[in-house]
């Protein structure tokens, strides 16, 4: 197949790395078991890194980014997959070393690839895209250790962000109340129609006291960003609560005593969405597919060609984008 198709390259000229949307053939594609007919994908903060060259996520260019990608199946040589199937990629290396789902093809082992699960569309699949997946991690983590929404209100950090937007919209459809932390009061209304019960400042949701233990408030906690935020949630939760931490925004690191989870048996749970294992995959699709699935899908969501998608790279960087950003390839 020799096919042409569109993609944004990110190529390193000196100190500098340039993003052009260049013309590239199926040939170039890396090796791999199933060449897929992208038809959208969307934009993470891990795309961005890549594209200004972060070598914790990209070191070899030319590059196409992309961590997420849904679309057809073009051919396969792994018998689980055939031509036509619909499918969706997320997280493994698509987008760090391998080229990614900001390119209209990309080609890929078959053990990274998910069947879409009955119930989504390829573009809503891609609405969640990773950052819907963590989130949706991140609420079956607490379901799975207990933290139901009888156990009261769910804190949930870096809320107008991907996947902290994603968390409040899951969180709600499944029955939780829950408080949105955001620095950007102005999208206080956003949140609320998300489903935010409430919306708290970031200062208000980073303690400086300095006291080990604060009074237990939250059921449970969904942190996106890390640092001081974090360590205040895993102190303000109520006994046996659970506290899920996937993100670094505020800070990497976190300063804890023992006291929360010693005296209040809470727990905190670690959430990787890139080598997690199939197995564990598929019961969270399957949940977001179905009773997960927000109705305010829409309304966090927007869609933008690949042209576009420079600019976005700038703004997600800069920590201006709001909600879920979808990428129509053929827009
Ligand atoms: N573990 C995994 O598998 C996994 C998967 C996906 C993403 N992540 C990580 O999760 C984090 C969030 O990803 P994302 O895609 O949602 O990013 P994003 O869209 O850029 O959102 C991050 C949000 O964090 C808040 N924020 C920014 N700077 C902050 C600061 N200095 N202090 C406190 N809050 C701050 C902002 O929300 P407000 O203005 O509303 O506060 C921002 O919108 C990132 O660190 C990302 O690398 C991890």
């Amino acid at each position: 197949m020799s096919e042409k198709f569109k993609a944004m390259v990110i190529s390193k000229q000196g100190d500098k790395f340039i993003r052009e949307i260049k013309e590239k053939s199926v040939e170039e594609l890396p090796e791999g078991d199933v060449l897929i007919k992208v038809h959208y994908s969307s934009l993470n903060f891990k795309d961005a890194l890549s594209a200004i060259g972060n070598k914790g996520v990209t070191r070899n260019f030319p590059h196409t980014p992309g961590i997420d990608a849904a679309g057809i199946v073009q051919n396969s040589k792994d018998s689980t997959f055939k031509e036509g199937d619909e499918v969706l990629v997320t997280g493994f290396d698509l987008g760090m070393e391998t080229d990614g789902g900001f390119g209209q093809f990309i080609r890929v082992p078959a053990e990274w690839v998910v069947k879409l699960p009955e119930g989504l569309s390829l573009r809503e699949s891609m609405i969640f895209g990773t950052a819907g997946f963590t989130a949706g991690l991140s609420v079956f983590a607490l379901a799975e250790n207990n933290t139901t929404p009888e156990d009261g209100e769910v804190l949930v950090t870096g809320s107008t962000g991907g996947v902290g937007s994603m968390a409040i919209a899951i969180l709600s459809q499944a029955g939780y109340d829950l408080v949105a932390v955001t620095g950007k009061k102005e999208k206080e209304d956003f949140l609320k129609e998300l489903g935010a019960i409430r919306v708290i400042s970031r200062e208000e949701a980073d303690d400086q006291s300095g006291k080990p233990m604060l009074k237990g408030v939250w059921g449970g906690a969904v942190d996106t960003v890390g640092g001081n935020i974090l360590a205040t949630a895993i102190k303000s939760t109520k006994y046996s609560g659970t506290v899920t931490t996937c993100g670094l925004t505020q800070s990497t690191e976190f300063t804890s005593s023992v006291f929360p989870f010693i005296l209040r048996g809470v727990k905190l749970i670690g959430i990787d969405s890139v080598q997690l294992p199939m197995d564990r995959r598929l019961p969270v699709w399957d949940k977001l597919a179905n009773e997960w699935k927000p109705d305010s899908l829409e309304t966090l969501t927007n869609e933008i060609g690949l042209e576009e998608v420079s600019d976005n790279i700038d703004l997600i960087l800069k920590g201006k984008l709001t909600g879920r950003t979808l990428i129509n390839l053929w827009k």
